[in-house]
């Protein structure tokens, strides 16, 4: 078997793991084996990549390894999970950089060995820049709104669209001046030069107006999106290298970021077009104070003891995590809290709003970290039809996700999004710090029933004093 044929092999294997690995990323259960599948399947690609072009000795790739492996790690370690999401968003942006090098390195190489470049080359390699340098700076917006050091309220300035138009409009007449100036090249290459360089730029500007008018609280759908983009970048480059790996992996991830970008439009009853140009949420709507009164109801607050009573006389208790859970790195306290009333013979599942905390999955990742079992997560449409018979629903640090108001007012940023039923259970207790509303900013009808009980403080210290005093009725 010649060498190129052992590298088609090694591709297709890659492909293989890279299909089962997301197959098996589908559920949590799964999720760990298939990461890992889908990283064995990288890194046959990579260095099956580096032998057949003879670009690295074995000492430097062996090189390469250990110091990605040690950043890989390094980060792994270090990211808190509330600081996830801006990971994954810095991860976006250098692949999307790669991809817009790579394609103009390709550029450099044609010159270099006097090799021509066809009209159709020219309009991919124009694709590469364009999708990578807008995955760039519209990824690095999304980190610093995230990160906080971005302003997260939607930004905009007089003549903004106007401008974006311009810059959609520039970037693609330099793809057709690209395409037009091919027959000249290599032998005059300036005006495929210019044309990328004009493409980087219009791109870069791009990125940036695309994404900072769009408000902090959908920066995970943007992240999605964005991650989306950065596999359509990664597979044009893989058209202009010639590269099957690069195209089968970059066109899993278009269409996978875009599956999820759907689910999560979908689980807020919102369209891509309303989340692109919205302007919902941001910093403001988490800095509205609330108040203990709505419409003549006042909400009444309750005691760790009184909440351990309640629980611990209950026979059916529904958890159901939000946001405030991974603030408060509270799951490890909440699965001693399941495993202090499952001894006591009560039923305890966990339901799982698809859009709650601030990635996909989030509470899924919180809870397994936990070692809560999988058999005890539902999703929202499985769990949904129990609220009616169970004693008590306990939230934890969720606020949108189980506020009423999204069935029925008209007015409100979230009416449509479906939410999990805790209005119907037979109490509901809330645990977070104070009335503030959530992310969509408004106030959540949910407190004001009389069959809720406010346990204000940090959802951890609240859940550890709660597990205290189930503890102590031993
Ligand atoms: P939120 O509505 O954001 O509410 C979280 C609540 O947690 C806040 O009201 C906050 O109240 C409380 N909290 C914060 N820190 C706490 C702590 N240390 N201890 C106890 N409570 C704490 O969260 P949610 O219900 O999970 O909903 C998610 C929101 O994000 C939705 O609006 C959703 O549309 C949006 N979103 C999510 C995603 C994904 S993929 N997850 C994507 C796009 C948009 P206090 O400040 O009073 O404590």
């Amino acid at each position: 078997m010649n060498i190129i044929a052992i590298v088609d092999v090694a591709y297709l294997v890659a492909a293989i793991l890279f299909i089962s690995g997301l197959k098996q990323l589908t559920s949590p259960a799964t999720a760990r084996r298939g990461n890992q599948l889908a990283a064995v399947g990288m890194l046959i690609a990579v260095v099956a990549t580096l032998f057949v072009k003879d670009i690295l000795t074995p000492a430097e790739m062996l090189g390469g390894l250990v110091l990605g492996t040690g950043i890989g790690v390094l980060l792994a370690k270090r990211v808190e999970m509330t600081g996830m999401p801006e990971l994954v968003a810095a991860f976006n942006g250098f692949g999307g950089i790669a991809s817009a090098l790579v394609a103009g390195a390709e550029i450099s190489r044609l010159i270099a060995d006097g090799e021509p470049l066809g009209a159709a080359s020219a309009v991919t390699i124009a694709l590469s820049v364009l999708i990578g340098m807008i995955t760039f700076t519209g990824s690095f917006v999304a980190f610093g709104k995230l990160s906080g050091r971005i302003n997260g309220n939607p930004i905009s300035f007089p003549g903004m669209r106007f401008i974006t138009v311009l810059a959609a409009a520039a970037a693609i007449g330099a793809a057709v001046w690209m395409a037009l100036e091919s027959g000249a090249f290599p032998a005059q290459p300036d005006g495929v030069i210019d044309g990328a360089l004009a493409v980087t730029i219009a791109a870069f500007a791009l990125g940036i107006l695309l994404v900072i008018p769009i408000g902090g609280a959908d920066m995970p759908v943007v992240v999605a999106l964005l991650n989306s983009y950065s596999g359509l970048a990664a597979s044009a480059t893989g058209f202009v290298l010639d590269n099957t790996a690069l195209i089968v992996s970059g066109a899993l991830v278009g269409a996978s970021g875009l599956i999820l970008t759907n689910i999560m439009c979908v689980a807020m009853n919102r369209s891509l077009l309303n989340v692109l140009v919205g302007g919902f949420g941001g910093d403001s709507a988490t800095a509205i104070e609330g108040t203990k009164s709505m419409e003549g109801k006042t909400a009444t607050s309750t005691s760790a003891d009184d909440t351990a009573i309640l629980l611990a006389y209950a026979e059916k208790v529904i958890v159901v995590p939000g946001y405030g859970m991974a603030v408060a790195q509270a799951q490890h306290a909440v699965r001693e809290m399941g495993d202090e009333l499952e001894k006591r013979g009560v039923t305890v599942k966990y339901a799982i709003h698809p859009v709650a905390g601030r990635m996909p999955g989030h509470m899924n990742v919180l809870l397994a970290e936990a070692n809560v079992s999988y058999d005890l997560l539902f999703e929202m449409d499985d769990i949904n039809g129990e609220f009616d018979t169970c004693d008590v629903a306990i939230v934890i640090g969720a606020n949108d996700v189980v506020n009423p108001s999204a069935r029925h007012d008209k007015s409100s940023p979230i009416y449509g999004m479906p939410i999990l039923n805790v209005d119907k259970a037979r109490t509901s207790i809330v645990l977070k710090r104070s009335m503030r509303p959530g992310y969509a900013g408004v106030q959540n009808e949910l407190f004001f029933n009389h069959n809720n009980r406010m346990l204000f403080g940090d959802a951890k210290a609240s859940i550890t004093a709660v597990v205290n005093e189930l503890k102590a009725m031993d």
